[in-house]
């Protein structure tokens, strides 16, 4: 596939499922599901941005992830870091800029200060921005801009009829950002377990039974495939 198919999703959602399963399957710890995860994540944002795709959402880490063990927060968090802390550089080369989306104040003052400092370097490519999706929650998130709208009309800034769909939008973590065209998960899965709730109104969604570490970029071409075939109506005829 080249840059001048224009069929292609400018905006790209990925639930990234499925690494402890593919660890027990194994008879490894979960761990090891979620180190080789890192390493798909890599080869699928390099996919992505080889294709021309813009827009990349993954989401790593969901508010409801904290619910698991400390041990097991704790290595996703330091694999985290290591993925920032030794991807930055190749990122930055290929023009990825860096957004995490989500209560980055939730994590450790080291991991929330990691994400920032990878924010900031990166903040001038403009080939692709990838969104990594931490301690996200998309209720989380439209409590949020719910919140920063009523601050606003409370202050006499915003009146009842400034509210409608396109502020709200404005309000969301992905503000500016087109909405995603296609959502993909993995692992078989057949939710979006608080992703992107606001934005995927008229996403395409595409599941395969593929756990994440498996996600080759073979599979996304399959994806893609699925995507082109699809009729997108938007309500319309
Ligand atoms: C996805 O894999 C990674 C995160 C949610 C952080 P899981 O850890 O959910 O793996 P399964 O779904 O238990 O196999
Ligand atoms: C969704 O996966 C969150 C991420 C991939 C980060 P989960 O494994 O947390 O979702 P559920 O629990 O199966 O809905
Ligand atoms: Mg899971």
């Amino acid at each position: 596939m080249s840059q001048a198919d224009n069929w292609l999703p400018r905006h790209i959602g990925i639930i990234m499922d499925g690494n402890g399963r593919w660890a027990a399957q194994q008879g490894k710890p979960r761990s090891f599901g979620h180190r080789a995860g890192v390493n798909a994540l890599r080869e699928i944002i390099k996919h992505c941005g080889d294709l021309g795709i813009e827009y990349v959402t993954v989401y790593a880490f969901s508010t409801e992830n904290f619910k698991r063990s400390s041990d097991e927060v704790g290595t996703l968090m330091s694999l985290l870091v290591e993925f920032l802390k030794n991807d930055l550089e190749t990122i930055i080369q290929n023009g990825v800029r860096i957004n995490v989306i989500g209560d980055i104040d939730a994590f450790p003052a080291p991991v929330a200060a990691q994400i920032r400092r990878a924010m900031q370097k990166s903040r001038e490519c403009g080939r692709m921005m990838l969104n990594i999706a931490l301690a996200y929650g998309a209720r989380a998130e439209l409590v949020r801009a719910v919140k920063s709208i009523a601050l606003d009309a409370a202050e006499g800034r915003l009146g009842q009829d400034d509210i409608n769909e396109q502020l709200i939008s404005q309000r969301l973590y992905t503000e500016g950002q087109p909405d995603p065209d296609l959502i993909i998960r993995t692992s078989g899965e057949l939710r979006l377990s608080n992703f992107l709730l606001y934005q995927a109104a008229y996403a395409e969604l595409y599941f395969t039974p593929v756990f994440w570490p498996d996600f080759t970029p073979a599979e996304l071409d399959l994806a893609l495939e699925s995507y082109k075939k699809r009729s997108r109506r938007f309500g319309g005829v």
